[in-house]
Order: structure tokens, then C-alpha cells, then sequence
């Protein structure tokens, strides 16, 4: 399958170095940043002077530019037989107006795709072999489209939530005396291991694990209650979806 990146920004590349080993061919275009010549060459792919030859030549065209430039690139995506698109905030509804004549796939991927462990909630049309590509991503669940915002809020902006954590964690460690970048290799090393057996414990079995009465972790997680480590989370998720919607 030829892939046709309309963007060529953080997302597109996420996707096309998951992608790099299996695409039949990528093709890219930008804005004029020169950000799709870069990309094509890092990943092996070519990069295009025009959306109009991008909707000719891919057997999917990706839809990787920012909401607001949707009906600017649809407009010049003419021809586009199979669209996916990656807009945020932007309901199937939307998409499908734009491109009337094309089979609409609507998707929220995050950035984890970029080593195929990514998270991508799909709505729109059946399409088997895009589901094929999906799936070399990540893990792929299907959702209504009117639950795309607040699975936005907790799988496509996690990650930066997730990240901050994180450096949080490294930087304490180091700040205890522990060499940065020996800090840093412990906190991602335990977050993937957590991430794991996350997969079959319940959060707070974890916790509990953990945490003994009188113990180490038991004052840490007293510290971060009283610092309110919970409610600062929860806002973060409000705060995303209050700007998905425009309030
Ligand atoms: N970043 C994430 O984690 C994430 C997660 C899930 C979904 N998304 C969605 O993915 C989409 C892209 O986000 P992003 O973070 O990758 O944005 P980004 O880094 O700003 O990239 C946007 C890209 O679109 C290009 N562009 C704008 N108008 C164009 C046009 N008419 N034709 C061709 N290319 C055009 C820009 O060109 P220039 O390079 O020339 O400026 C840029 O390469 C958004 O709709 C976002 O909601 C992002």
C-alpha cells in the first residue's frame, strides 16, 4: 500500500517510522517548511510539490495537518479515494463533508505508534487492509465517533503527561545524588516494567504492592496526596478536553 502523508509534522512522522518497514511507499507534502523532504529522506519515502499529485499517486492519503487546514487541504486532496484522518477534535461528520467522494477512516493515534506501541481509537469506514496498516502501530480499538474527545484527553495528550512524570522522577533521583542520566534510565526502565503489569493488575493492587504499612512508598504516596499529585491529573484531562471543545 502507497502512503500519501498530507502534513508531514510530529504526527506524520511518528506514523511513517512505524511504518517505514512495510509501507510499498511513502509519499509526503508540507506547507512549504521543507519538513517533507526531511521526512522522506529520513524514512525512505519522497516527498511531492503538491496535494494534488498526492491524492493521485496514494492508495491512502493520511490527513496529517492541523484541524484548521482542513477544508484548504481537502480542496487541493481532490481525487482522494481513501482518506484517514488524524485531525483532532474534528468529528467523522466533519471529515466526511469535506471529502464527499472518498471512504472516510477517522483515527487517534499517539505518538507511541513511532515504535509500534502506539494506541489508535479508529471510527468510520470498514476498510481491512488500513486496519491491516493500523494494527502494525499498536493496539487498535474502535470507538464511537462522540468519544473521541475524552479518549483524546487520555491516550493522544498521556503521553506528555506520562513524560512529565517521568522527568519529575529522574530529576528528583538526580537531585538525590544518583548520575542524570542513571536516573533517567531507572524511572523509564520502571515505567515500562509498570506499564506491563499494568496489563494485568489493577492500579491499586500496584499500589498496594508496593506501598507497605509504615514504609518508604507509603510517605511518598502521603506526599504526593497532600501535594495533590490526583487532582493535578484529573485537571490535566479537564484542561485538554475544555481546549478540544473550545471552551
Ligand atoms: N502530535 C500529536 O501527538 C497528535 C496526536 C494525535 C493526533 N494529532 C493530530 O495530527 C494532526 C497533525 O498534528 P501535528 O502535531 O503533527 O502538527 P504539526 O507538527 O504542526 O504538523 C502539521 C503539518 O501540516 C502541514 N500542512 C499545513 N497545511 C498543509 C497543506 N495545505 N498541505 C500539506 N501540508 C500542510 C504543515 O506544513 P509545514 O511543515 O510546512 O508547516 C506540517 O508539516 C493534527 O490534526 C492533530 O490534531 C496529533
Amino acid at each position: 500500500m502507497v502512503i500519501g502523508f498530507c502534513g508531514s509534522g510530529s504526527m506524520a512522522a511518528a506514523m511513517a517510522r512505524g511504518w517505514a518497514a512495510d509501507a510499498d511507499g511513502m509519499l509526503f507534502t508540507d506547507s512549504g517548511s521543507g519538513r517533507a523532504a526531511d521526512l522522506a529522506a529520513e524514512v525512505g519515502g519522497e516527498a511531492l510539490d503538491s496535494n494534488a499529485e498526492l491524492a493521485e499517486r496514494a492508495d491512502l492519503v493520511v490527513l496529517a495537518v492541523k484541524p484548521a487546514r482542513l477544508e484548504e487541504a481537502a480542496g487541493e486532496l481532490d481525487g482522494a479515494g481513501t482518506v484517514l484522518s488524524l485531525l483532532g477534535a474534528t468529528p467523522l461528520e466533519r471529515i466526511e463533508a469535506a471529502f464527499p467522494q472518498a471512504d472516510v477512516i477517522r483515527v487517534m493515534p499517539n505518538v507511541a505508534v513511532e515504535v509500534r506501541r502506539g494506541v489508535l481509537c479508529v471510527a468510520g469506514a470498514e476498510a481491512p487492509e488500513v486496519r491491516g496498516m493500523l494494527e502494525l502501530l499498536g493496539h487498535v480499538v474502535d470507538l464511537p465517533d462522540e468519544a473521541f474527545d475524552a479518549a483524546t484527553a487520555v491516550m493522544g495528550c498521556a503521553p506528555a503527561y506520562l513524560a512529565l512524570a517521568v522527568e519529575a522522577l529522574a530529576d528528583a533521583g538526580a537531585d538525590a545524588g544518583l548520575d542524570p542520566e542513571l536516573a533517567r534510565e531507572l524511572v523509564v526502565e520502571t515505567t515500562a516494567g509498570t506499564a506491563e503489569l499494568l496489563r494485568i493488575r489493577h492500579p491499586a493492587d500496584v499500589r498496594g504492592a508496593v506501598a507497605s504499612p509504615g514504609g518508604s512508598t507509603e510517605a511518598g504516596l502521603e506526599a504526593l496526596d497532600a501535594e495533590g499529585g490526583r487532582e493535578a491529573f484529573e485537571a490535566a484531562v479537564r484542561a485538554s478536553l475544555e481546549r478540544m471543545r473550545g471552551s
